[in-house]
């Protein structure tokens, strides 16, 4: 059997994670258990257990390590203590999956990257725009094309907490997987919005490809939104990633060539551990930890350095920056 454990059973593991690894143990009964999940708070990690079929609750993680000797961990922690914790877990030598941003900052994030070289341990970090069935199709339909242009909008609202960047880098990451290029030169706007610690964000950029981006991200527009418009030659695209359970019209590709519009439905009614692409994340990964392929996954925390450090201009109100 293949034992899979899980660490941290808050809000966002619960929305995804949980329904994504039910899922997951269904569609392979015979050859994968949840074999336990954990959380500080004991009663949190029991219904996580009872909701998603977990064998054991647990609320200290190396006691469930040290039990269940599980071949791969799921962990998903607070962003502050997220890397703290990754390097204590990663003591253990266990493929080891997690949450963006792997740290809070690029120190956090080098040390990951270092203690992971250093015990060789398979790990990825979801950033999970780039499994979501929508923009593997956008990136599908691109094969081949580098775009011209790429617009990607973020739209929140009531999101006025100063670490807002660690939910820009979704958009930052996006667009870096969408033009198939990491970042070459970025300058960033700041309006801030009177009263608050947030501002509205304006990105422009161009990548290592020559693509040209602009990433718009006002975290209290009244709406959650991200969309995005892609223009290469004689190809536009345009997309609406959803956002929640709901059958939206969101769930829909729009592009064009000669003038000439098509629609392509995506994964219309899916609940969003899948159209979110957690299900695809965790689903890949886990496959492929159990098939032994531990080299596919060596330099994932080395991968999210360049998303993480753009985000972390925004932390920091930096004017631009160039790699
Ligand atoms: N990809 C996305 O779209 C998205 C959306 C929301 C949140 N997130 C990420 O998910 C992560 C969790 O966010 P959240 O909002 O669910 O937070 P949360 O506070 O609801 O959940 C974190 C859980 O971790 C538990 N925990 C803390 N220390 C622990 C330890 N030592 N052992 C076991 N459990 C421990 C807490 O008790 C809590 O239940 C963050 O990294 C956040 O950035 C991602």
């Amino acid at each position: 059997m293949f034992k899979i454990c899980l660490i941290g059973c808050g809000n966002h593991s619960t929305f995804v994670y949980g329904r994504a690894l039910k899922k997951y143990q269904e569609e392979r009964v015979s050859s994968v258990e949840l074999a336990g999940c954990c959380d500080l708070d004991m009663p949190r990690a029991k219904k996580y257990q009872e909701t998603f079929g977990f064998n054991n609750a647990y609320d200290d993680f190396n006691k469930m390590i040290d039990n269940v000797k599980p071949e791969a961990l799921i962990a998903i922690l607070p962003e502050n203590l997220a890397a703290g914790l990754g390097v204590e877990i990663m003591g253990y030598k266990i493929p080891l999956l997690v949450e963006k941003p792997p740290g809070i900052n690029t120190h956090e994030n080098i040390t990951l990257k270092q203690c992971a070289k250093q015990l060789d341990i398979p790990h990825l970090v979801n950033f999970n725009r780039r499994y979501t069935p929508m923009l593997k199709e956008v990136k599908k339909i691109f094969s081949g094309n580098t775009p011209d242009h790429i617009y990607y909008g973020m739209y929140r609202h009531k999101r006025l907490e100063k670490h807002f960047y660690t939910t820009a880098i979704h958009a930052i990451d996006a667009v870096r997987f969408l033009s198939g290029s990491d970042y070459k030169k970025v300058a960033f706007t700041y309006h801030e919005i009177p009263g608050t610690e947030a501002a509205n964000i304006y990105i422009d950029g161009e990548m290592a490809t020559g693509t040209k981006i602009n990433i718009v991200i006002c975290p209290n527009s009244g709406m959650v939104v991200e969309c995005g418009t892609i223009a290469a030659n004689n190809l536009f695209l345009n997309f609406n990633l959803p956002f929640n359970d709901k059958p939206t019209p969101a769930h829909k590709i729009t592009l064009a060539r000669d003038t000439i519009p098509e629609d392509v439905l995506i994964g219309h009614g899916d609940g969003y551990h899948i159209s979110g692409g957690f299900y695809n994340c965790i689903a890949m990964f886990l496959d492929d930890i159990a098939d032994k392929k531990y080299g596919l996954y060596k330099t994932a925390f080395d991968e999210a350095l360049q998303s993480s450090r753009v985000a972390e201009c925004i932390a920091n109100r930096e004017p631009m920056i160039s790699f």
